[in-house]
């Protein structure tokens, strides 16, 4: 198969799709695959380390889009994209679609086969192509909140570890799946007290497990303890997620008045729409804003800053699929491979998603009537 590794576009989005290593594999199976000039720079890979793998380095982005079956990014495409997507083409991507009407019109408009990394699921409902960004801006969630906790950047001047005498600071974390166990790690490792929020007993049950001993406490998700712990916190990282669909709104702009003024909010879920009213997708240029003496933390490609992690990371996961789909074609792939199944959010036209469809209101096609 033809398979093309585009330059991404994004603000500030320096990851690459897949790392020289990822591309020997495809190549050593018989694949052609083709590289846009300079995509891996932002990444530490040079096109020469390409080519040394067996790749053809392409000057144009869009002549990648023109030359290969399948197209294996990172981020969504952007408008400017749109038009170099073509029917029966496959795009294995992240999509987010649940996040923008705008998108899933322009993306259906095109015919593409539209197969999205952060729906893959497999049968006991893991989500593994999702996970590593999870666990990286899980990790980073802490950290860029904590610089907002200092008066060069924010407004309440607080040591997040407070010092004898004066305590830590108070961190909320709100959904522990994969990114909230992270945030938790790192957040009382960076000395914070903690507390934990999730619908599900079973993700508590786990994180009181995994932190036994540490400065964690763990309720479950009622509107009570919400409020109760929104009153108390410097920073609430927002890691609420239901697989495909528009986050769930879990703080409103009434909300904000229970809060400290100055503390952070960190809205990790706003790839699938954010889980706070007042959140709007912002860029690592240009990372936060205030409504009502709260400071919003957007971004909604995290992992983008630590492209270097994040490549390695996230090719670790796709390569066994980018390796089935092209070995087989992406109809007998997706009949094959359950979890591959999952991730088709789009072809020729149709949703294929349930989550996608019920979010706007669309028509829902299985993938087996296409
Ligand atoms: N901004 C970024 O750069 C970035 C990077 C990676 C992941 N993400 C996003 O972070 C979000 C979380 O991802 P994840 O991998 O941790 O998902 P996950 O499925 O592992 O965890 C989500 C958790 O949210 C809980 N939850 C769902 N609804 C809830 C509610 N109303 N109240 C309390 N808990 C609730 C679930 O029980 C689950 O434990 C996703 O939207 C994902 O796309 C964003």
């Amino acid at each position: 198969m033809k398979i093309g590794i585009p330059k991404e576009i994004k603000t500030n989005e320096e990851r690459v799709s897949l790392t020289p290593g990822a591309v020997q594999r495809l190549t050593s199976e018989g694949h052609e695959v083709f590289v846009e000039k300079s995509a891996g720079l932002g990444a530490g890979y040079t096109d020469e380390e390409y080519a040394a793998q067996g790749a053809k380095i392409v000057n144009s982005h869009e002549e990648i889009f023109e030359i290969s079956e399948m197209i294996v990014k990172v981020k969504e495409p952007l408008e400017s994209e749109y038009h170099l997507l073509r029917e029966g083409q496959i795009l294995f991507t992240y999509l987010h679609l649940a996040a923008s009407r705008e998108l899933t019109e322009a993306i259906l408009k095109t015919g593409v086969i539209g197969i999205a990394y952060e729906t893959v699921q497999t049968p006991d409902g893991d989500l593994p192509l999702l996970a590593p960004m999870s666990e990286i801006a899980g990790r980073m969630a802490p950290m860029v909140a904590n610089q907002y906790l200092m008066k060069p950047h924010g407004k309440r001047g607080v040591l997040i570890c407070g010092v004898p005498g004066v305590p830590e600071a108070q961190v909320t974390i709100i959904g522990l799946g994969h990114v909230g166990l992270n945030a938790a790690r790192i957040a009382l490792g960076l000395g914070a007290r903690v507390t934990a929020i999730d619908k599900n007993p079973a993700k508590l049950r786990y994180a009181q497990d995994l932190f036994r001993g540490a400065n964690l406490t763990t309720m479950s998700s009622d509107p009570q303890n919400l409020k109760q712990a929104l009153k108390y916190s410097d920073i609430v990282i927002l890691s609420v997620l239901t697989p495909g669909a528009k986050a769930p709104i879990v703080i409103t702009r009434d909300m904000l008045k229970l809060m400290k003024p100055g503390s952070v909010i960190v809205d990790v879920s706003i790839d699938q729409g954010g889980a706070a009213e007042t959140s709007k997708p912002t860029t690592h240029i240009d990372p936060v804003y205030e409504v009502d003496g709260i400071i919003h933390y957007c971004v909604a490609n995290m992992p983008g800053a630590v492209p270097r992690t994040s490549t390695r990371a996230l090719t670790m996961v796709t390569i066994d699929y980018v390796s089935e789909l092209a070995a087989k074609g992406w109809k007998r792939a997706v009949l094959e491979n359950q979890a591959l199944a999952r991730g088709v959010n789009v072809a020729y036209g149709y949703v294929t998603h349930p989550a996608v469809a019920q979010t706007f209101n669309m028509e829902y096609t299985p993938l087996n009537r296409i």
